[in-house]
């Protein structure tokens, strides 16, 4: 039961779309097969071309021959593709945000903060770009010298999702540039319109500067496409990010044929509160990690583990917060918590409250339709629901706001729980007492693992990833561009003489 939305309403989202997609530049005449869809409205806005049988394998025939150009292009010159990005995503940040507000139903603030990485990914990589450093090392050869340079792999392609359709585009891409690979992009099918603005910004960049366009090719529509970049030899690293079903599906395929899967996959991500934690410090960051994205991160935090001497407090404050949170249409300001992406992801929160219940789950607050008016979108309250114990509802990632609530009584207690799901992207600890913070930090299992700071936004700067159903993938900042190279290691004989090593002698 859904509101249905307004003729208003949606003239407001096709003029507001029309308007932003000149301003970017962007010629879509409005027909095509694959429809742009607001989960605000609920309806569709615009179409997209999508791109046609056999149109990938094209894409990557494209991207493998610019390859060749773009490999010995230097890493610097590169990197001022890169650079001249950054700028265009800077001068068209509102249009960008727009975009993501339209398609993935983000409040203003968190899609103006997903371009912000955006930005920021163009500038660590433009440095970077100077930066692929190798090692040298000392031969146990005379005469001889040892060194590691990286190489650019191929082609790289990239399967994003819905949830963040340009950041993790960008964060792929930029490094991808710089490492001297090309790109196939596969986007979800949900956020078309910003795939294409994506694609159009870095098509001009790298028109401005003169190089060939073919080193980044946009593949529009469904699964089929994924399938294809992850069956092609020619794609030499797949960076794959969704759900864990869909890892276990493109990672066998990719590891047969022994290409590389760089994957970022499902996260069940926990926050452990404390007795020593400041509650001022740790309740708005686990309401904004819960609630915030409308749940819709894979670093939502999902489960909340509090010492039982302090449970009910966190609980009263935490249900009081979510009492008070705007749930509505976010384009509007003052809103915190968007719709759902589309009825299945309701669905899938309604049956995963139902099960918490069955498992002895009590419903604190939420988890109830909210009818926005003129939207036809879905919309639930975040929920908050207290648990006997980590059941089968809790390991699992439901990707909507519920966040669970369990109690513990020790560190060690605590602990075990935070690891014992079978993923792991990112959590956290709150607390004061730094015997408690290292313990923790010792112990987590994640990917990501922060003291007095919620599990989601994590920066560009570090590697970005987790382990276990999460996939192992880094991407991002660090040193995760070594998945986007391959290392050759060189030995220069320079004695003037034949030396082997380990002291062979040979005749
Ligand atoms: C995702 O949900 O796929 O740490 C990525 C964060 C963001 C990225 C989330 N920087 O929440």
């Amino acid at each position: 039961m859904t509101a249905t939305a307004s003729t208003a309403l949606q003239d407001d989202l096709v003029s507001r779309t029309r308007d932003v997609l000149d301003h970017l530049g962007l010629a879509l005449s409005g027909d095509g097969d694959l429809v742009s869809r607001s989960p605000i409205s609920g309806t569709e806005v615009l179409r997209v071309p999508a791109t046609q049988p056999g149109g990938a394998a094209t894409a990557i025939t494209e991207a493998h021959e610019a390859w060749s150009t773009w490999r010995t292009t230097p890493a610097p010159v590169r990197g001022l593709v890169v650079k001249r990005l950054g700028e265009l995503i800077d001068e068209h940040a509102e249009d960008l945000a727009w975009l993501v507000t339209l398609e993935a139903g983000k409040i203003g603030s968190e899609a103006l903060g997903e371009v912000r990485e955006m930005i920021d990914i163009c500038d660590l990589a433009v440095g970077m770009s100077r930066q692929l450093y190798g090692r040298t090392m000392p031969s146990e050869r005379l005469g001889h010298r040892l060194q590691e340079v990286w190489h650019p792999l191929g082609v790289v392609g990239i399967i994003s999702a819905f949830n963040f359709p340009v950041a993790v585009w960008s964060w792929n891409t930029a490094v991808a540039l710089v490492c001297g690979d090309t790109v196939v992009w596969k986007p979800s099918e949900l956020t078309p319109l910003c795939a294409a603005a994506c694609a159009h910004l870095l098509d001009r960049a790298l028109g401005e500067l003169g190089h060939d366009r073919r080193v980044h090719r946009l593949v529009q529509g469904d699964r089929s496409n994924g399938e294809v970049l992850a069956a092609d030899e020619r794609v030499a690293l797949l960076s794959a990010t969704g759900s864990t079903r869909m890892g276990a599906e493109v990672g066998p395929v990719v590891a047969g044929r022994f290409g590389r899967c760089l994957l970022e996959l499902g996260g069940n991500n926990a926050a452990i509160v404390t007795e020593h934690a400041n509650l001022d410090i740790a309740v708005p960051a686990v309401v904004f990690g819960a609630a915030g994205t409308a749940g819709q991160r894979c670093t939502t935090t999902r489960r909340l583990l509090v010492h039982s001497a302090i449970a009910d407090e966190v609980v009263a404050r935490i249900a009081t917060a979510y009492d008070s949170l705007q749930v509505g249409n976010p384009a509007e300001a003052g809103v915190l918590v968007g719709p759902l992406v589309h009825e299945r992801a309701a669905a899938a929160m309604d049956a995963a409250l139902e099960q918490a219940r069955g498992e002895g789950g009590e419903v604190i607050t939420g988890g109830e339709p909210v009818e926005v008016p003129g939207c036809g979108g879905v919309w639930r309250r975040p929920a908050l629901v207290r648990m006997p114990a980590q059941t089968p509802i809790v390991t699992t990632e439901t990707f909507a706001p519920i966040l669970y609530v369990i109690s513990y009584d020790t560190l060690d207690e605590a602990l075990e729980l935070h690891n014992a799901v079978p993923q792991g992207l990112s959590g956290g600890i709150f607390t004061d007492d730094v015997a408690e913070a290292e313990r923790y930090l010792a112990t987590a299992d994640t990917g990501i693992a922060n003291v007095n700071a919620g599990t989601s936004g994590a920066e560009i700067g570090g590697a970005f990833g987790g382990e276990k159903h999460t996939g192992g993938g880094r991407e991002s900042g660090s040193d995760a561009w070594k998945a986007y190279m391959r290392r050759s290691t060189n030995t220069i004989n320079f004695s003037g003489t034949t030396a082997l090593a380990q002291g062979v002698s040979f005749g």
